[in-house]
């Protein structure tokens, strides 16, 4: 996959970046928000997650790259269900010089405009920390909706906290994001 934002590109993991996953993953502060507590990954399991990855055709993962070809975060599209056109993402922004920059959001909407407008998808899914407030801005901001609340489902240091479960069909998508230009537009002429 090659994909071109307004800020980013989008291309598929390679064996070269997993030395680099392996630091986004175990930096403690994205760890707190993606997993809830430590990852601790290494490089072996990474690259045997990575050769795994070449067999199944359930779950795609991205490197997102700025337009000037440094990485700079990571995306997976998994669970993908072709009978039901549906998948799950998940994503980080593993530089954190990068952070609220718009890059995170940019990433979201080139993957979501090529899921929804060339690949056939009908809906995304995706779990937030109720912590996470960048990210469930970020995922409000384009669209998505809770569905859901799964009621203390993380126990993170000693106390437990809600995961919202978000989504967003592709009729919401496209209405949002004609909406968005609207706005764009207007704030233009
Ligand atoms: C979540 C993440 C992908 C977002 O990417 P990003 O490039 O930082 O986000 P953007 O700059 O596109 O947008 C951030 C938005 O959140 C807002 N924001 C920042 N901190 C916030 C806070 N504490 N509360 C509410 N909104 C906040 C910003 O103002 C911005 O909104 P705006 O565009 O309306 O001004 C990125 O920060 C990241 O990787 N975080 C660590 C890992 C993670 O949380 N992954 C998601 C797991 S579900």
């Amino acid at each position: 996959m090659n994909l071109t934002g307004e800020k980013v590109k989008i291309r598929n993991l390679t064996r070269a970046d997993i030395p680099m996953l392996v630091k986004w993953k175990n930096d403690p502060e994205i760890a707190d928000l993606v997993r809830g507590g430590p990852i601790n990954t290494t490089f072996e399991a990474e690259n045997r997650r990575y050769n795994r990855g070449l067999d199944e055709h359930s779950t795609i993962r991205l490197i997102i790259e700025t337009l000037w070809g440094k990485p700079i975060g990571f995306i997976s599209v998994s669970d993908i269900d072709k009978d039901n056109h549906k998948a799950q993402i998940g994503m980080l922004i593993g530089e954190k010089d990068f952070w609220d920059r718009g890059y995170g959001s940019d990433s979201l909407v080139t993957l979501l405009d090529h899921l929804f407008g060339q690949q056939g998808f009908n809906r995304i899914g995706l779990e937030v920390f109720e912590y996470n407030l960048r990210a469930k801005k970020v995922y409000e901001k384009i669209g998505f909706e809770v569905e859901g609340v799964q009621r203390q489902g993380l126990y993170r240091n000693g106390r437990y906290y809600d995961i919202f479960l978000m989504g967003i069909l592709r009729e919401n998508y496209l209405e949002n994001r004609q909406s968005l230009r609207n706005k764009a537009e207007k704030v233009r002429t």
